[in-house]
């Protein structure tokens, strides 16, 4: 393992994820935890992320002098090498001009860090304070147009330092360089990989639970589905699985799930037909929150009855993710937008122990280890979808069946198009919304009166921000004729053309 502080920089999160790439476990911590708890961890290396302060600024995080004796390897990035430089008497000083963007460096002496790599290279920095002087005992081993010394090393000390940022595909021999520093260096031997977490993870299931009963909520949402997988596999009968299907599904959701889990992997699975429960919870609520409230408290109700019938379950399976670890972490009361709810956010007074395998997982690797493990690459693949379903797709009005239909419809062959178009992938989610207006429309020489249908697709990365997908005209055409030919109530299809922010992914 090895361990990435987080002085907070835009990037930190893509240096963990790059280590982990080269095949090296590796997990991302707050700056202040000490060295104390970073010994605890026993890892092989430690990086130094880069950060938005000064050096020099008033509270700026500062280095725990500690950090560099623990006896590994320490590599300083950006922000984290000028802590390096000003802790062991180098010269860092604010520059006039910062270095942002594309650079050139130029190799003076490789040493250990940058050996076998070209003299000159371009990369990637966005740095204002500058290093003057590398520290007594180090080399410089490089400069660029605004960097006297843009990287150094002391190998007696095990400690390196790089100003550019190696982790971003702009910097085209980044890999290298986290590679020689990760395997050359720390002597990691790189292993680490799907299969692995998958080894891992069972025994840890097994010791955690031993001969306990576990239910996990399953959504068919694809953390939910992997963490119930690994869980089956590292205890078989022990789990059940509960499904509840809150009629707010897309279109034949409820059978694929069923289908994937009882009958491919011959999981127990409940399945609770509560649609009915649900949408006489939902009669006459039209606002956002309210909606979302009513199916979340639902919800927990028919999941805690369902739970107790299996009777003397102690663990509770949730898909937590690592993402999710760190920003709840690193929450500073930010404004509410809407409350979410998912099955994963089942609250802790359930009375369960938690058994959480995902805890350490980034969302590719949590795709990686359900392909792994077996699971059907539509699920594998599928794109975000919010707890309370396609009820939170119905603006302004009430969700009824009927409009639940529609919508149902019309989002199936927005989907059936998307992925003929070989798109659902590349978008990060791409429904329909069914806004509470009727419009004027001509068909067949009769006036209508009919529903209108939003199209909503984007990009994103982590849903924090979002685009809106550029999807081709002729597709466009296709979706909307498709829409309005084959849903009688439809009689106009708009395009949502705003990004996150300003807008949310969803309309509430
Ligand atoms: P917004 O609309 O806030 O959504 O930009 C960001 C991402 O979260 C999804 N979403 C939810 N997921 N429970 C969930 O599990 C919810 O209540 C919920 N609300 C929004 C949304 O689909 C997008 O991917």
């Amino acid at each position: 393992e090895v361990v990435v502080l987080d002085y907070g920089g835009q990037y930190s999160q893509l240096i963990a994820r790059r280590v982990r790439e080269l095949g090296v476990y590796s997990e991302l911590l707050p700056h202040h935890v000490g060295a104390e708890e970073v010994r605890r961890r026993k890892p092989k290396g430690l990086i130094l992320s880069g950060g938005p302060a000064s050096v020099y600024a008033p509270g700026a995080p500062a280095l725990d002098p500690e950090l560099l004796e623990l006896g590994i390897p320490v590599l300083g990035i950006c922000y984290g090498m000028q802590l390096i430089t000003l802790a062991l008497g180098g010269r860092v000083e604010g520059a006039e001009i910062g270095e942002f963007g594309r650079s050139e460096l130029t190799v003076r002496e490789p040493g250990r860090l940058l050996a076998d790599l070209p003299r000159e290279q371009k990369c990637w920095m966005s740095h204002r304070d500058t290093v003057y002087e590398a520290p007594p005992g180090f080399t410089a081993l490089a400069s660029s147009t605004a960097s006297p010394v843009a990287a150094l090393e002391n190998v007696e000390r095990d400690i390196y330092g790089i100003q550019y940022h190696p982790e971003v595909v702009h910097t085209p021999f980044g890999h290298e360089v986290l590679q020689r520093f990760l395997l050359d260096i720390c002597g990691c031997d790189g292993t680490w990989s799907a299969a692995s977490i998958v080894e891992d993870q069972i025994a840890r299931i097994r010791a955690q639970v031993g001969t306990g009963k576990v239910v996990c909520g399953l959504s068919g949402g694809v953390d939910s589905s992997v963490a119930a997988l690994l869980v089956h596999r590292a205890i078989g009968e022990q789990l059940t699985c509960v499904f509840v299907d809150h009629g707010l599904m897309r279109k034949n959701e409820g059978e694929q799930v069923i289908s994937a889990f009882r009958d491919r992997f011959q999981i127990p699975l409940v399945a609770v037909d509560a649609e009915e429960r649900f949408l006489t919870k939902l009669k006459g609520v039209t606002e956002p929150e309210a909606k979302r409230k009513a199916i979340g408290a639902e919800f927990i109700r028919v999941f805690e009855e369902e739970a107790a019938k299996i009777g003397d379950a102690n663990y509770l399976v949730q898909g937590t993710l690592y993402s999710d670890v760190i920003e709840s972490g690193g929450g500073t009361g930010a404004a509410t937008i809407k409350s979410h709810h998912n099955v994963g956010g089942l609250p802790d007074d359930l009375q369960f122990e938690l058994v959480e395998p995902l805890r350490a997982l980034f969302k590719d690797e949590v795709r990686a280890v359900g392909a792994e493990l077996g699971l059907d690459e539509r699920l594998v693949w599928r794109q975000p979808f919010p707890g309370p379903g396609l009820a939170i797709r119905i603006v302004g009005g009430e969700a009824t069946k009927d409009r639940l239909d529609l919508l149902r419809d019309a989002d199936y062959i927005f989907q059936d198009e998307i992925r003929k178009a070989g798109l659902y992938r590349d978008l990060w989610q791409s429904f329909c919304v069914l806004p509470d207006v009727r419009t004027v429309g001509v068909q067949g020489d009769e006036r209508t009166y009919g529903a209108v249908v939003v199209l909503r697709a984007v990009t994103s990365d982590d849903a924090m921000t979002a685009d809106w997908a550029r999807l081709p005209y002729d597709l466009l055409e296709q979706i909307a004729s498709r829409m309005i030919n084959e849903l009688r109530d439809v009689n106009r299809v708009v395009l949502d053309i705003t990004s996150k922010p300003p807008g949310t992914i969803e309309w509430e």
